[in-house]
């Protein structure tokens, strides 16, 4: 019989990543979906369009803020493993909306499994839960794992700390096979626009193209410890198909700064960048032009930051047997080919 995975946050960049993984493996698939006013599928289109009577992949409308929908999907479904990766994912972005950050990530996750718990589906399912580096947040030492404490830094951290917490709750208190995946940050040709790899790639491609003039960037010295996201779906799976559900650290066990990556990303589309001034004056030239092409701009900057990420996933390598195949120049150039195939539009 085909297993069926739940995911909740399939028009994300993990879920769509999560779904191709799975669909690959034979599972069935079914993603839920927020209403959004203009259709937000792009990502899973090329899977989404073969809908058919037949076919492995369903979308259902749903919501994390909405118990209800959460209740009667999981009723319906009855999946072997559910997936939150839904989440209101923007750090900056949480302290602007701090209490959906909130809503969302915490509660969100508690709906998920009380839901499991009062369908007396404690036992059938398996549930993953999107955890993150930011939890780690105001940090000391050298690298994190699953023993570093957590002290966030802002309110999508603190949520995540909830929705993790909450989960090791449901499974010590009612036995659910339920995982905290704490993820470092990984990237894709189909990361978010305003995450900062995404932003710096597609503006310095546009650039060169003559079709934007600057990119403007916030910290560039905070640290990250960048992975690739098709490497991190498959830990997720990896963590629902063990004897036993654990917590675990998905990590490349590398950190760069911002401006690393702005001048790896550079070099690998062409230019040569200098660097002059210093703090929020501080600019990137382009050598061969003598014209500034990058510049900091204060409303990029956060009101705490998390400073330095590194993590340490030797419990997954010895447990998972997973190892990241792609190292942070590997995502560079495939995320570079991607936006020169594909973007052409003005700024
Ligand atoms: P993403 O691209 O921002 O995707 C988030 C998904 O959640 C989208 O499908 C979004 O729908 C959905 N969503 C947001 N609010 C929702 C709501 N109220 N109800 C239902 N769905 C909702 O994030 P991602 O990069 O794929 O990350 C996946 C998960 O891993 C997130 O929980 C994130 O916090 C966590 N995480 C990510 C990283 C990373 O570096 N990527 C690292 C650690 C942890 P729309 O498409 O409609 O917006
Ligand atoms: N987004 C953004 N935009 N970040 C900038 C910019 C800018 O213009 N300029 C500098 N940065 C810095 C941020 O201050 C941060 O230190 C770093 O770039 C990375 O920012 P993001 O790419 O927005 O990612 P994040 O690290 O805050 O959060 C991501 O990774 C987490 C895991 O550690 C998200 O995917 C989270 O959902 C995830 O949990």
């Amino acid at each position: 019989m085909k297993k069926t995975a739940l995911i909740f946050g399939v028009t994300g960049q993990d879920g769509a990543y999560l779904s191709k993984f799975l669909l690959k493996k034979r599972y069935k698939v079914y993603g839920v979906k927020r209403r959004s006013s203009i259709i937000n599928t792009q990502r899973i289109d090329d899977i989404y369009k073969d809908i058919n009577y037949k076919s492995n992949f369903k979308i259902f409308y749903g919501d994390l803020t909405d118990a209800s929908s959460i209740l009667n999907l999981i009723k319906n479904v009855k999946p072997n493993e559910i997936y939150n990766l839904a989440a209101q994912s923007h750090v900056k972005v949480s302290f602007e909306v701090p209490e959906y950050s909130a809503e969302v990530n915490g509660l969100g996750t508690l709906r998920i499994l009380e839901a499991i718990r009062s369908l007396n589906l404690e036992k059938k399912i398996k549930f993953y839960q999107a955890g993150t580096s930011e939890m780690f947040g105001r940090t000391k030492g050298k690298f994190q794992n699953e023993k570093t404490p957590f002290h966030p830094v802002s309110p999508y951290g603190v949520s995540k700390c909830f929705a993790h917490w909450i989960t090791k709750n449901y499974r010590e208190a009612y036995g659910i096979f339920a995982c905290n995946g704490i993820l470092f940050n990984h990237e894709s040709p189909i990361r978010g626009e305003t995450f900062v790899t995404k932003k710096i790639i597609q503006a310095l491609v546009k650039i060169k193209k003559g079709n934007q003039k600057k990119l403007f960037l916030g910290n560039l010295y905070s640290k990250r410890d960048w992975g690739h996201a098709k490497d991190y779906v498959e830990a997720m799976w990896k963590m629902l198909q063990q004897n036993k559900p654990n917590d675990y650290v998905i990590g490349t066990g590398k950190t760069f700064t911002i401006k690393d990556f702005v001048n790896r990303a550079a070099k690998k589309i062409g230019f040569k960048l200098e660097w002059i001034g210093k703090g929020i004056n501080e600019k990137g030239v382009n050598t061969e032009n003598k014209k500034v092409i990058v510049e900091c701009r204060k409303r990029y900057f956060r009101p705490l930051e998390v400073d330095y990420l590194k993590g340490n996933a030797s419990k997954a390598k010895k447990l998972l047997n997973w190892y990241p195949k792609m190292t942070i120049d590997d995502l560079i150039e495939e995320m570079v080919v991607y936006e020169e195939e594909n973007n052409n539009d003005k700024y």
